[in-house]
């Protein structure tokens, strides 16, 4: 089953993938991977001639992932935080999903993350803006996470990271009943809504472009 289907976040994802022309061969790093349901995703486009690296602070998630991207041997699993972010070589694509909420200083793994990616490549940060989501109209809030509403501010921290904005949009799933936003509001909270309707976190996308350094030369 392709993993974007089951994802209630696909359709930002797809469009952000879309954006940048992504194909066969393309080397990507997917930060703050946990269970790999991006970097699979990734692992089906850029093919066996492309490689994406899969990293996670946590070790659990390296069996995660190894699990998740059994078939796909262009998935290698790293547990390194993305404010260590070095790789073997540099990444078309850096890419982070669901990762700056949770992290000390977001701005300082976003750097990390341009500067593994190639001049002229690419950094796509999805994260959310937490109290925005809704369960019977009521605002959400996840006071777990470091900064729950770090989408609010993502496009000036990917600017102030050095990165070209080529696009940004919030977009956010919503549903009532069972199905697969209840699902994910449960999974994330811990919640059930019952028959409450649910907007889950708007999550704001930014596509980003590394500046060649030897461009206007
Ligand atoms: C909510 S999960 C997101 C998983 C995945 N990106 C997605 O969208 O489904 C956040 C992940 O970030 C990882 N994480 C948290 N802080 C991190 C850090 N400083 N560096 C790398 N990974 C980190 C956690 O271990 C967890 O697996």
């Amino acid at each position: 089953m392709h993993p974007l289907r089951d994802d209630v976040y696909r359709r930002p994802l797809a469009t952000a993938l879309e954006r940048l022309g992504i194909g066969p061969g393309w080397r990507c790093v997917d930060v703050g991977a946990g269970g790999g349901d991006v970097s699979v995703a990734l692992a089906e486009i850029v093919g066996h001639a492309g490689r994406v690296y899969s990293v996670d602070s946590d070790p659990r998630a390296r069996d995660e992932v190894a699990a998740a991207a059994a078939a796909f041997s262009q998935v290698i699993a790293i547990t390194q935080a993305g404010e260590d972010l070095l790789l073997p070589e540099p990444v078309d694509l850096a890419f982070c999903r669901f990762l700056l909420l949770h992290v000390i200083d977001p701005g300082v793994v976003l750097k990390r993350m341009c500067r593994a990616t190639r001049p002229g490549g690419w950094v796509v940060a999805q994260e959310p803006i937490t109290s925005a989501g809704r369960v019977g109209g009521l605002p959400l809030s996840m006071p777990d996470a470091l900064h729950p509403d770090v989408g609010a501010i993502l496009p000036a921290l990917a600017r102030d990271a050095g990165l070209e904005i080529v696009d940004a949009w919030a977009e956010a799933p919503a549903g009532v009943g069972e199905g697969p936003v209840a699902s994910y509001l449960a999974s994330l909270t811990g919640v059930h809504p019952g028959n409450d309707p649910v907007v889950l976190p708007p999550l704001v996308t930014v596509v980003g472009r590394v500046g060649d350094p030897s461009a206007g030369r």
